[in-house]
């Protein structure tokens, strides 16, 4: 029963593991261009395969992106394309198989005050 318990909360542990992205910077002289939830059901069985796409639409380039897993999941997200020091970004998010994706994506840019 000890036993059990303890790979019961190791489990847990493991279970909770989730993926954030969070390249450049999210807080310093920034400010936030865009804030989306992306959110997709679940489909049994399934991994779920979506992409964000995100252009700026003035000349200023992206500092920071910062994505969230909001369900804890196994999911995993990829800059494929873009990012920072460029206008635009393409993210690739993959869902755990048979779960839903659901992430908190923000996009960060130029504070023009500091420019
Ligand atoms: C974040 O901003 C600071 C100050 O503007 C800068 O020195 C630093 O290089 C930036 N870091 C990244 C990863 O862009
Ligand atoms: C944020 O970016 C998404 C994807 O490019 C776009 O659909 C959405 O309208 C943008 N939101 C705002 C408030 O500009
Ligand atoms: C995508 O991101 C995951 C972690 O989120 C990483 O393990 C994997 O290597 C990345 N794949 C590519 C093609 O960059």
């Amino acid at each position: 029963m000890k036993y059990l318990l303890l790979i019961l909360s190791i489990f847990c542990t493991v279970s909770v593991w989730s993926d954030h992205l969070i390249v450049g910077n999210v807080s310093n002289k920034v400010i936030l261009a865009n804030h989306t939830k992306v959110e997709y059901n679940a489909i049994p069985f399934m991994k779920r395969v979506k992409y964000f796409f995100y252009t700026q639409t003035d000349n200023r380039l992206i500092q920071g992106i910062q994505a969230l897993d909001t369900l804890h999941s196994k999911s995993s997200i990829n800059i494929t394309a873009g990012g920072v020091g460029y206008s635009y970004v393409n993210l690739r998010l993959k869902s755990e198989r048979g779960r839903g994706l659901n992430y908190d994506i923000g996009i960060y840019v130029q504070d023009y005050f500091y420019h």
